[in-house]
This record gives structure tokens, C-alpha cells and sequence, in this order.
């Protein structure tokens, strides 16, 4: 395992891989490394004759009184993940090599920028836009690897990569649980006891919501009712959104008729939990 923390070695690194015809798969991520990232790795093992997997932590895509400065990081244990994955080169740039003090440019995606997580993390898109539109021209894959819990993420990034005409195969792998169904993330470090107990309310609304509309239910406020209930039961808990979409255009679909994105946000304690299941129905 070879780590690379130039742009410009990274670029050299690509071009003679895609000489000698090597595919190469792409994990971008912000280290801390669980189960979730250690399934894209496996896949893009699996896909490619490469696997890069990119570590940082990207300050733009974090709002002013976010947690950009505490948010975990733990080199040496990712460090011992991707070896022990076999992951080929880890890109570990600083932030002066992503963001250079002339570094002007930044991309915005429109609408679906603006409205789950968008809404309440203003810029937060903008932010993942550019990083991986600079990440994916560093490190020139033939195929993307994301994680579906950030599923507005993976929208962002599929709509940017048709925009504006790459030739990139998006591949999004479902949710890696905790056994009582908590989605893995790297937040869930900040969850103290008590709270990792209240948070298992996300994947238990989630669940519950499967079942209704397995059962007939269309209308997505009585949807909205039922996680609110599930939700509010654990007092603590505080809904940052609670949505019921369309899987392309996050546009709300007030009857469900089709395949559907149901997602939510919500706080437990001083943490932000996402979570969301897809439907068709
Ligand atoms: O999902 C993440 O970890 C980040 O948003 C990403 C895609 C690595 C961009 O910084």
C-alpha cells in the first residue's frame, strides 16, 4: 500500500495505470473508516484491477458552527484498515494541496442542493461538489464507489457527473447497520451511551414506515405522522427534516406512486443522524 499526498503524484500515479489499461475504483471519504467504507472497498476490489481510496477531511463542505475541527480522525487505524483491505494507494492530500490560497472555483448543483440536508447545512453541497469534482480530476477512476446512507450525496454527485458529461460508472452500495439497525457512520463516535441507546428511534421509524406502506399506506403526512411518533418517543430527540422523495430529483411526493426516497435528519443530543430507506412501490 503506497500513500500519496500530492495532486501531482496521485495524476502521474492514474495516467500510467490507465497506460498499462489497469481500471482503477474510487473511495472518497473523510477517514474514520467503518463497515460502510470497508464495503466499498470490498466492491471496488472486487470491480477493479486499482483501488484508491482518498482520506480528507474537506472543510468546505462544513458550516462555520459545524463540526469541522472535532470531526474524528484516526490515521494509524486507517491506515491498518486499508492495508488489511489491500486497498492499493490511499490519497491523503492537506488542505493546502486541495485548496491552495489562489483557489477561486467552486461547483453548485441547483435545486437539489437546497433542500434536505441542504436546507439546513446551506453550502454543505457546494462543498462536496467541488472537493469530489477535484478528487475524481486527481485521481481519474473508471468507477465512483458511494455509500447510500448520504443519499442525497450520491443524487449531488450522479446529477454533477451527467452534467457535465463524465465518462464515470456511479456505483452506491446500500447501509451498513449496527446490529439493532443504527446506520454506521462516523458521527455515531459523538452519540454518548445513553444517546446510542435513543438512537436506534431512526431505523425503527424507517422500519415501521416500511411496513405501512407494505400495507397500503400512500399518503406521505400520515408517513410523516407515524415516524414524528416513533421519533418523539424518545424525548431527547429533536427532527431536523423528515421527507418523502423522489430518488432522482428529491422533488416531495405528497401520494406515493413509484419508487420513493424517505429520509430524515434528526438530532439526538448535540449529534446529527441521518438515515432513509427506498420504496417502490
Ligand atoms: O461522504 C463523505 O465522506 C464526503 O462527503 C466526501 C464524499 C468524501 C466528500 O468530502
Amino acid at each position: 500500500m503506497k500513500i500519496i499526498k500530492t495532486i501531482k503524484q496521485m495524476q502521474a500515479f492514474s495516467l500510467k495505470a490507465k497506460q498499462s489499461k489497469k481500471t482503477i475504483g474510487f473511495i472518497p471519504t473523510m477517514g474514520y473508516l467503518h463497515k460502510g467504507h470497508l464495503s466499498l472497498i470490498k466492491k471496488s476490489k472486487k470491480e477493479n484491477d486499482i483501488t484508491v481510496l482518498s482520506i480528507f477531511v474537506n472543510p468546505t463542505q462544513f458550516g462555520p458552527h459545524e463540526d469541522f475541527k472535532k470531526y474524528p480522525r484516526d490515521k494509524k487505524q486507517d491506515q491498518l484498515l486499508a492495508k488489511k483491505e489491500e486497498i492499493h494507494i490511499i490519497f491523503y492530500p492537506s488542505i493546502k494541496e486541495m485548496y491552495p490560497t489562489d483557489y477561486l472555483t467552486s461547483i453548485s448543483v441547483g435545486d437539489i442542493e437546497n433542500v434536505l440536508c441542504g436546507k439546513t447545512r446551506p453550502g454543505h453541497f457546494k462543498g462536496v461538489a467541488t472537493i469530489v469534482a477535484k478528487l475524481i480530476n486527481t485521481v481519474t477512476p473508471s468507477a465512483l464507489y458511494l455509500g447510500e446512507k448520504d443519499a442525497q450525496q450520491v443524487v449531488v454527485i450522479k446529477t454533477m457527473a451527467k452534467d457535465l458529461n463524465w465518462r464515470l460508472n456511479i456505483k452506491s452500495l446500500p447501509i451498513i447497520r449496527e446490529k439493532d439497525g443504527l446506520a454506521m457512520s462516523s458521527r455515531n463516535k459523538y452519540l454518548s451511551s445513553d444517546e446510542r441507546k435513543q438512537a436506534v428511534c431512526l431505523y425503527q421509524s424507517l422500519k415501521n414506515t416500511r411496513k405501512l406502506i407494505r400495507a397500503g399506506e400512500r399518503r406521505s403526512t400520515k408517513i410523516y405522522k407515524q415516524i414524528k411518533k416513533i421519533v418523539l418517543k424518545n424525548s431527547r430527540a429533536r427532527i431536523d427534516y423528515i421527507a418523502c422523495v423522489d430518488t432522482k430529483t428529491l422533488k416531495e411526493e405528497k401520494m406515493i406512486s413509484k419508487k420513493i426516497l424517505i429520509a430524515l435528519a434528526i438530532f439526538i443530543g448535540k449529534t446529527r443522524l441521518i438515515d432513509n430507506i427506498t420504496i417502490d412501490v
